[in-house]
Formats: C-alpha cells, sequence, structure tokens
C-alpha cells in the first residue's frame, strides 16, 4: 500500500491539466480552455495549487459516495484527481495533526454552488472524524442546523431556486483527537427587503410556503393562517412553486431538524407564530382620511387583520392601531407626535415585517449556538466554513451587493497576503532563495471602501447622520464614480424602525417578539441612533478578517457555467467574467510567484528514476542526490530548478511537462522491453518445453521401431528354422521309410519265399475235404462264442426294459431276433408268476378301466395311480351303520359317500353309494337307513362327460319298480373305479356288458321329463370343483374348470 502511494500522482491520466499552475502558456483563454475541457469529461474540480476550482455539474455525480470518501482519506492532496474531499481531507488533517485551525472560504456568485460545497466539506469532515453515540449526535445536530437556516434564510431566486440570502460562516470545534465538539455560526446581512417585496420571477424565504403547505389544518387554525397563497400580499405568486420542490415535505424535514437541532415545541411553535404574524402584517392595507389640519392621515382599511395578529401576538389592539398612524420623535426632553400620511403607514409597516423577520433569523441562529455550542470547557481546534454570497455584478447593483463585494474584496486581499505569506514561508523553509514577485494588490480598493475619514462607508454614514433631508441623490454628490446604482443606499444603511413600532412590539405579552425589541423598552430609552447596516457590517466582516487570519485558509472558489442551471452547457462568456472578478488568473501567478511545481525527492525519484541509468531501476543514497544525478543527466537548465531541503522546486511548468513527456515515451519502451523479454521467455521456454517432448517421442519411437523390426526378424529367423529343420526331417523320414519298405520288402520277399518252401513240402499231406471241415468247426465255434457272450450280456428281467445286445454278425440277424422275442415273453411270464391272485384282481380291474376310459375321458389319467379300495366306508366297523349292516346280506363291492344331485335345483345331497353283488343301494350319510334299491338289471346304462369331472348318470330300465322316481345323476372322486366295478359286478352277475356312454350332452330322465345335461368347458369362479346349476327346466349344466 505504501509503495502504490507514491506510486500515484495527481498527473495521472489528467484531462487538461488538473492543476492550474501547470497550464502553459497560462493565458485566460487557455485557462478557460482548461475547465471547459475538464468539465465536459465530468472532471466539475480543478486546482490552482492548494486552491479548488469547482464548476457546478447541475446535475448529481457519481462522485460523493462513501467508496470516495474512503479513496481520499488520508491520501496526499495531490495524489488523486482534484477533488473537494482532498480539500477536506487535507484540512482535517492538518487540524488533528499538526494542530493548526484551519477556515474553508467558499466563494463565487449565486448558483455557483457554495452552499453545496460547504455540505460536502461539513458532511466529509463527519464521515471521517470520529465514531461514537456522543460524537455521532454532535455530528447530527452540527449537520441539521442547514435546513432550518436554509428554510428562513435561503429563497428561490432567478439564479439559483435555492439561494442563501444571508452569509454564514461556522466554526466547527474539535477536541485533540479530532472529534467534533459543537460549533459557533455567525451571520452577515439578511436580504431583509426580500421579505416585504420579491423581484419577478423570485420568491419569498422557503418558510413562508412551507408552512402554509405542509402545516396541519389546525396548526394553521391556531396561526390563523388559510392555506391559499393568493391570500397574502406579501407572496408572490407568479413563482409559488419552484420545479422539483416540496414545499410540504420540506416543512417535515425542517421540523424534524428543529427537533433534532434541540428546539422545544413550544419555540418551534412561536417561531412560527412569529411567520405568520409577519405574513398577516402584509395584509394591513391603509386609506387616506382627510383632517381639519388639511393634511392626510391614514387609517386601516380592514381592522380584522390588524386583530387576529394581535391575538396571535398578545399585543393591545390600541397601541398597534396607534403606531401605525402616529410617529413619536424624542430630542432632548422634548417629544413631538406627528401624523403618518398613508405612503409612511405603508412604510412602517414593511419595516415592522422586515425588522421582525431579520431579528427572528439573529434568534435562531443564536437559538441554535445554544444548542451546538460545545459543552467543556478544554481547547479547542476550530474549522470555519465560510459560504458567503460571492462577487455580485448585476445591471442594477444596489447596496447589498456594494456591501457582498466588500466582503468578497476583503477575502481576496487576505488570499492574497496569506498565500504569498505562505509561499514566502515554504521558500524559508526550503531554503530557496525570495525572488520579489509582481501581482495585483487590491489592497487599494478595500481602502477606498472602508477608509474611516473618506472611505465610502464613512461618508455614506456620515450623509445618514446629516440633519435634514437625506436622499441618495445628495450621497452621490458626494462620491465622484460609482458603479452601483444609489438608489436606497441611504434608507438601507440606515435601516429605521420607528420608535412607536418597537415600544408596541415590546409590549406584546408573546415572550419571543418581546425579547425581539429589547429598544422598545421605555426604561432603557436610548436616544442615539442605532449603528448603520454598512458600518455594522464592516465591523463584522473586521471581525471575521481577524479570525480568519489567525487561521489557515483553504479556498473554494466556485464557478457557474451558465445561466440556466442546464447540465453540460457551458457558457464560456459567463465563465470567463467570474473567473475575471474572482481573480482566478492572478490566484495562478501568486501560486506560480517564483516556482510554479515543487515535490518532494522521494516521490519525485520513484516517479522520474526511469529516465536515467544510475537512478534505474534502484537508486542506493539519498533521494536529493538521487534528483540531482537524474536532473544533470537529463541535462534540465539549472535556472529551471532549485533544491530545497526537502523538495525540488520546478520553474516553469513545460519542464514538468518535459519530464513527464520523456517518463511516458520512456514508461513505453520500458513496457516494450518487459514484452520483449517476457515474450522470448515464453517462446524460449515453450520451444525448450517443445524440444524436450521431441526427444522423448522420439526415443519412444525408436524403441518402439527398433522391437518391431526385430520381432519380424525373430519371426522370419523361425519361419527359415523351421523350414530347414522340416526339410531335414522329412529327408531322414523319407530315408528311413525307405530302409523300412526295403527291410519289409525283404522279409515278405522271405516269407513267400518260406511259404513257397513249406508249401512245395507239405503239399503231399493236404487232403480233399479238409475246407469243409475247418468251415463247420469256424462256425460252430463262432455260434458258441456268440452265445457266450449274449449269456454274459442279459438285459434285466424287467419287462419294460427295452435293452437288447447288438448282432454281432449279420447271418446272425434272424436268429437275434428271436431270441429277443422269446426272452421277452419268457420274462413276462415270470413277472406274472409273482402276482397272488388279489393282485390279479386289482389288476385285471385297472386293466378293464383302462379299455374302458383310456383317451375317453379325461379323468382317467389321474386315476391310475389310486389303487381301487372299493369299501372306503367302513360300514362293519362304525356302530352308527350297525342297521345297514344288519339289512345286506350280500358282498358289499363299493361304499362310498356320493353327492346325488338334486334335479330340481341342482344342489346335491350326501348319500351312501353301496355296491353289492345283485343290488346297488342308496342309504341316509347319517341314519343309514336306506333310500333306494335298485337291483342290477335294472341299470341300463351309465353316462358321463369325457371331461375331469366326478359327474356320472346311472340310467334305469324304463317300467321298472326302481325307474319309478327317475334316473339317478351323482358325482364321485372316485367316479373310474365305481363305474369299471358296476360294469365288471352287472358282467359277472348278468353276462351282460353295461353300457357306458361318454359325451358331454346327455339326456337323464326324471320321473316324466328328459333333463339335458350339459358340460361346459371353464368358469373358474369356484376354483376347481365343477359345479352343477338348473339351467330351466329341461337343462342341467355343468361348469367344469
Ligand atoms: N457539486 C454539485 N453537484 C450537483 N449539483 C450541484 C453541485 N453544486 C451545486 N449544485 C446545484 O446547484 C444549485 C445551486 O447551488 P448552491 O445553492 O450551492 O449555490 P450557491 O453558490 O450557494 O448560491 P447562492 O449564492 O445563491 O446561495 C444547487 O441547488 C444544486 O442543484
Ligand atoms: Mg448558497
Amino acid at each position: 500500500m505504501a509503495k502504490m502511494e507514491v506510486k500515484t500522482s495527481l498527473l495521472d491520466n489528467m484531462i487538461g491539466v488538473g492543476d492550474m499552475v501547470l497550464l502553459e502558456p497560462l493565458n485566460e483563454e487557455t485557462f478557460i480552455n482548461n475547465l471547459k475541457k475538464r468539465f465536459d469529461h465530468s472532471e466539475i474540480y480543478t486546482y490552482i495549487g492548494s486552491v479548488v476550482i469547482s464548476v457546478n455539474p447541475y446535475r448529481s455525480l457519481p462522485i460523493y459516495s462513501p467508496e470516495k470518501v474512503e479513496e481520499y482519506r488520508n491520501r496526499n492532496f495531490y495524489e488523486l484527481s482534484p477533488h473537494i474531499f482532498a480539500l477536506s481531507d487535507e484540512a482535517y488533517r492538518s487540524l488533528r495533526d499538526q494542530d493548526k485551525d484551519q477556515c474553508i472560504l467558499i466563494t463565487g456568485e449565486s448558483g455557483a454552488g457554495k452552499t453545496e460545497a460547504s455540505k460536502l466539506v461539513m458532511s466529509y469532515v463527519a464521515a471521517v472524524c470520529g465514531k461514537g453515540a456522543e460524537v455521532n449526535q454532535v455530528k447530527e445536530q452540527l449537520l441539521q442546523s442547514n435546513p432550518v437556516l436554509e428554510a428562513f434564510g435561503n429563497a428561490k431566486t432567478v439564479r439559483n431556486d435555492n439561494s442563501s440570502r444571508f452569509g454564514k460562516y461556522m466554526d466547527i470545534e474539535f477536541d485533540f483527537k479530532g472529534d467534533p465538539l459543537g460549533g459557533v455560526i455567525s451571520n452577515y446581512l439578511l436580504e431583509k427587503s426580500r421579505v416585504v417585496k420579491q423581484p419577478r420571477g423570485e420568491r419569498n424565504f422557503h418558510v413562508f410556503y412551507q408552512l402554509l403547505s405542509g402545516a396541519s389544518e389546525e396548526l394553521l387554525n391556531k396561526l390563523k393562517l388559510e392555506r391559499d397563497f393568493s391570500r397574502y400580499n406579501y407572496l408572490s405568486l407568479d413563482s409559488a412553486k419552484v420545479n422539483g420542490v416540496d414545499d410540504a415535505a420540506n416543512f417535515r424535514t425542517v421540523r424534524n431538524a428543529m427537533q433534532i437541532v434541540g428546539f422545544m415545541d413550544h419555540e418551534a411553535e412561536s417561531v412560527l407564530a412569529v411567520v405568520a404574524a409577519v405574513l398577516k402584517l402584509g395584509n394591513i392595507e391603509f386609506k387616506p382620511e382627510s383632517r381639519v389640519n388639511g393634511l392626510d392621515e391614514s387609517k386601516i382599511k380592514d381592522k380584522n387583520e390588524l386583530k387576529e395578529i394581535c391575538e396571535l401576538t398578545g399585543i393591545d389592539q390600541s397601541v398597534l392601531e396607534r403606531a401605525f398612524s402616529f410617529r413619536t420623535v424624542e430630542a432632548k426632553q422634548e417629544k413631538v407626535s406627528t401624523t403618518l400620511n398613508v405612503a409612511q403607514a405603508y412604510y412602517a409597516r414593511d419595516a415592522l415585517a422586515k425588522n421582525l423577520y431579520s431579528r427572528l433569523f439573529s434568534w435562531l441562529v443564536n437559538r441554535i449556538n445554544e444548542s451546538i455550542k460545545a459543552q467543556t470547557k478544554v481547547r479547542k481546534k476550530v474549522m470555519g466554513v465560510l459560504d458567503i454570497y460571492g462577487f455580485e455584478i448585476f445591471e442594477d447593483n444596489s447596496f447589498e451587493q456594494f456591501i457582498i463585494n466588500y466582503c468578497n474584496e476583503k477575502l481576496q486581499q487576505i488570499f492574497i497576503e496569506l498565500t504569498l505569506k505562505e509561499e514566502q514561508e515554504e521558500y524559508i523553509r526550503e531554503d530557496i532563495e525570495w525572488t520579489h514577485i509582481d501581482y495585483f494588490n487590491n489592497a487599494i480598493i478595500c481602502d477606498l471602501i472602508e477608509n474611516n475619514t473618506n472611505g465610502i462607508l464613512a461618508m455614506l454614514d456620515e450623509e445618514c447622520l446629516r440633519p435634514g433631508t437625506v436622499t441618495d441623490e445628495t450621497f452621490l454628490e458626494k462620491l465622484n464614480q460609482v458603479l452601483y446604482q444609489v438608489e436606497g443606499f441611504v434608507d438601507k444603511n440606515n435601516d429605521l424602525l420607528y420608535r412607536d413600532l418597537s415600544q408596541a412590539m415590546w409590549k406584546a405579552s408573546h415572550a419571543l417578539i418581546k425579547s425581539l425589541f429589547p429598544e422598545g423598552n421605555p426604561a432603557k430609552i436610548n436616544l442615539k441612533r442605532p449603528p448603520t447596516a454598512g458600518s455594522q457590517f464592516k465591523a463584522s466582516v473586521a471581525t471575521l478578517m481577524k479570525n480568519l487570519q489567525t487561521k489557515n485558509p483553504n479556498y473554494i472558489r466556485c464557478i457557474k457555467p451558465n445561466d440556466k442551471k442546464a447540465a453540460h452547457i457551458f457558457n464560456e462568456a459567463l465563465v470567463c467574467h467570474q473567473i475575471r472578478y474572482l481573480g482566478l488568473l492572478e490566484n495562478v501567478r501568486v501560486r506560480r510567484a517564483g516556482y510554479a511545481f515543487r515535490q518532494a525527492y522521494e516521490p519525485c525519484l520513484e516517479r522520474y528514476k526511469m529516465l536515467c541509468k544510475q537512478t534505474w531501476p534502484h537508486w542506493k543514497g539519498p533521494a536529493r542526490s538521487g534528483v540531482e544525478v537524474l536532473f544533470n543527466e537529463l541535462e534540465i537548465p539549472v535556472e529551471e530548478y532549485s533544491f530545497g531541503r526537502s523538495k525540488i522546486f520546478i520553474r516553469n511548468p513545460r519542464t514538468l511537462f518535459k519530464l513527464e513527456d520523456l517518463r511516458k515515451q520512456r514508461l513505453e519502451d520500458l513496457a516494450t522491453l518487459i514484452q520483449k523479454i517476457y515474450r522470448g521467455w515464453k517462446c524460449r521456454t515453450h520451444f525448450l518445453l517443445m524440444k524436450k517432448s521431441q526427444i522423448v517421442i522420439a526415443a519412444w519411437y525408436r524403441r518402439y521401431a527398433q522391437q518391431k523390426r526385430y520381432q519380424q526378424t525373430k519371426s522370419s529367423a523361425l519361419v527359415i528354422q523351421s523350414y530347414i529343420r522340416g526339410w531335414k526331417a522329412r529327408k531322414i523320414l523319407r530315408e528311413l521309410k525307405h530302409q523300412k519298405r526295403c527291410k519289409e520288402a525283404v522279409t515278405t520277399i522271405a516269407a513267400y519265399w518260406h511259404g513257397t518252401q513249406v508249401r512245395r513240402e507239405y503239399r503231399k499231406f493236404f487232403r480233399a475235404n479238409a475246407g469243409k471241415k475247418i468251415y463247420e468247426f469256424t462256425l460252430q465255434r463262432i455260434v458258441q462264442k456268440y452265445f457266450l457272450e449274449m449269456k454274459n450280456k442279459m438285459p434285466s428281467l424287467s419287462p419294460i426294459d427295452k435293452n437288447w445286445p447288438s448282432r454281432p454278425y449279420l447271418f446272425l440277424d434272424s436268429t437275434h431276433k428271436e431270441l429277443k422275442r422269446i426272452f421277452h415273453l419268457w420274462r413276462c411270464k415270470k413277472y406274472r408268476d409273482q402276482f397272488t391272485d388279489q393282485q390279479k384282481l386289482i389288476y385285471e380291474e385297472k386293466l378293464e378301466a383302462s379299455e374302458l376310459f383310456k383317451d375317453k375321458k379325461a379323468l382317467y389319467p389321474s386315476s391310475v395311480g389310486q389303487p381301487f379300495q372299493g369299501a372306503y366306508l367302513e360300514i362293519n366297523k362304525n356302530p352308527k351303520y350297525k342297521k345297514l349292516k344288519d339289512a345286506i346280506e350280500e358282498k358289499i363291492i363299493i361304499a362310498e359317500v356320493v353327492n346325488k344331485i338334486n334335479r330340481a335345483n341342482g344342489k346335491s345331497t350326501s348319500r351312501i353309494f353301496l355296491l353289492t353283488n345283485n343290488n346297488l343301494l342308496l342309504a341316509d350319510q347319517k341314519s343309514g337307513q336306506i333310500k333306494s334299491e335298485v337291483p342290477l338289471v335294472d341299470v341300463t346304462k351309465v353316462s358321463m362327460s369325457s371331461q375331469n369331472d366326478g359327474f356320472f348318470a346311472v340310467h334305469l330300465k324304463e317300467g321298472s319298480e326302481a325307474a319309478s322316481k327317475g334316473d339317478f345323476l351323482f358325482s364321485s372322486d372316485h367316479l373310474i373305479e365305481m363305474a369299471t366295478k358296476l360294469y365288471r359286478t352287472t358282467l359277472s352277475q348278468t353276462k351282460q356288458k353295461l353300457n357306458i356312454e361318454i359325451s358331454d350332452e346327455f339326456l337323464v330322465q326324471f320321473r316324466q321329463d328328459k333333463v339335458c345335461v350339459k358340460f361346459i368347458q371353464g368358469n373358474q369362479k369356484n376354483g376347481s370343483v365343477p359345479t352343477c346349476k338348473r339351467k330351466n327346466n329341461r337343462l342341467l349344466e355343468v361348469a367344469v374348470p
């Protein structure tokens, strides 16, 4: 950070020149052009040395933010671009750290931005000085005194919508730490004539309009006011409304500010009562009335308004009425009373209104001072802010302008004096030879005005005191040549209020009004004339000047860029005019007296060290000798600069600019150099990296290529090797084979040879039928071997085993098949022989069932695995069925519980189903009582479906006894068994085959009717149980899942 501070400078990024001292050449034209150029770039502040020129931008610029405050805080004055904050910071720090009292003098013409500038200074100081609850309250009170004073002391004029109509000097007091303690405000010469009359296009003081627009109905009633502006003669109507100003809101702001500053509610109200009284005074009108002595006497036209004023202020109506009609002049012991004519009455009325208002204003200032006064008696450091009206040169310059301009001349004078003094002191401090400077000194102008014997003010006073008729003309006669319009001078200087009126006021019961007119107290009657306005002003200016001279001055010179209150317009003629009367060129000249520019050695060396080889980049010795070396090296003429103790002084801005140009050039060169080196470095690093990479890649690639070549060579070698080996091996093989064949051939030849030999020898022993014998023997051997082998390979004895050894010789084919058949029959027999008679019976039965139902009824396959038990119900053992058992003599074949389907509704009832050798019986399941008995000869047919259900019908012979009730329809879990047994029993007993019909639709005889029983597939509703339902008289439907 510390380094940064040295490196930034006012000279960086300058638009035009930031300091007029550097202007080259220096003349009015360049001065204005520089201001204009900067103004066009929104640079409204420019320095003349330590003086700040401020050009009113007439628009809000983003340069007063808290960030800006931080930026300028604790920075050196020339370090950043020109700003009012830089001046404020410099002043505050020098007050705090060096214990120097400061004053900030703000000048400029109306609308140039003085009041704004003073507020900016105050707010900056408030922002940077100490914090804490107590300190903040002081700050707040100081800041809030502004809106109160502005409401009562500012008005809209043609030049400025918020023109200050009084001069203001405010001392802000600080303790040793720089924390604010309080303040003192002095006011100068309120323009009170505005109360009774305003120039065209202007307004009265803001407070009147604010009160009427912003007060509540209740308050207005209390003050006997009406909201309508047009009701009041003192208010100018043509410009009662100001654009962008909300009087009502401002009224609230002012009331609030009064509260913060410390006004009691009753105080604020009596202030407003005085304001109301002033307004109402304007409405009092007079009419002439002839008197006996022939003179006209004035009379009040309408006493109502007077009455209300008296009620408001607590004055006896008759006293006030008399004061408007008579004038008492006292000389020595004599009292002479004369009547007033109408003109005199109006004069008296206006004088009263003006006095009332201006005294109220002074009272307000005093009251505020009471509040903001520092509470401690410790020694204070002081910062004064002077917001005084600047030079005004109008077409008609009246007494006010005269007074104002006098004040400005005085300010200019102390400015010149102090600047020169400071300059001189600096030279002495820095041990630089002082040379005399020529400049215009305005001391003679001041003298012309204030000289005690023949100064203008003295002469004016003399004229006022002169007995006899005193007019402006008589005064003019005394003066030689004046630029001022002399009309009203005498009157304004006199500032007379008839004693009758002040006495009437003193009699008021309204405490505030009474206190405003102390001279009305008859006990303190003072026959001496009050001091004239001019001499009062002169005295207060003298005090002010004395005060300022003890302080370190800081100047802000405000300039108004145009007359239209408009942004972006820069009227050169208007600015030129202001520059002239503000003496700004003079400022520059004084400032440039001797040396235009100075800078401490360290920052100077830091800024320009790159211009010389010895000092760049580092200078080891003291900064001063570094600068010396630098300047020698640059061959700057010796008369152009001087070495002070801590600073280098440069006589001419040209030299500085030369240095700046060189620096700029050098910086560019340096930048190029840095760029060059950087680029070189970058390229080289890049190149090195590439090179390294290339080597790595090449190494890898070579390795890879080499590997590949090696592998190729290796595989080629292998191929060649293998070919050669193969060839060699084949060669050996060929040779070996040849050898082997040779050997075989030898053996064969030998065998043949032997065979021939043997045959030749044994031929004589062979018989003719030897071949047949050998054949038979061989065949026998083969068959023998076949059987022996078959014996070993016999399959198992299971009749269902399909295995059979394969046939060894084709000629044994038929034998082999026959053998297989015999073997199978044999093992079947063997198998059958194992069965007992009972088992045989069971199998017979099963066989029968298979013949009857296999592939016909879907229920059949599930029955194959179930053994047929017949007597499921053990009647013999269950005592419940004893009776039933006794009733039956024959052998029971089937005893089982079946469901008998009720023909009427398809529902079922359980019945015991008994089959004996000759009969079929149905008995009740619970009681065992026999329900029906059918001889088997009467059973003609059994019907059932082809599906997976247990329903079956038993048809009875027509006309038989049993058939009277009709056929039976049952369902049973053992249908297959029951049907089979029924079939077999019928066959054995009657020698007749029972007819078994398998069909999905059959007729059943129920008494007289034939009902069709129909089986349908589907209906999963009842799970896997078939259900029977009667559909109609002729149809019973069985749903099989
Ligand atoms: N720094 C600024 N930024 C923006 N606007 C500004 C600035 N200074 C002044 N103004 C504008 O110019 C107007 C007039 O300024 P100001 O009241 O300070 O003038 P003045 O010099 O005090 O005039 P007078 O002598 O009549 O009191 C302000 O109301 C405001 O609109
Ligand atoms: Mg102002």
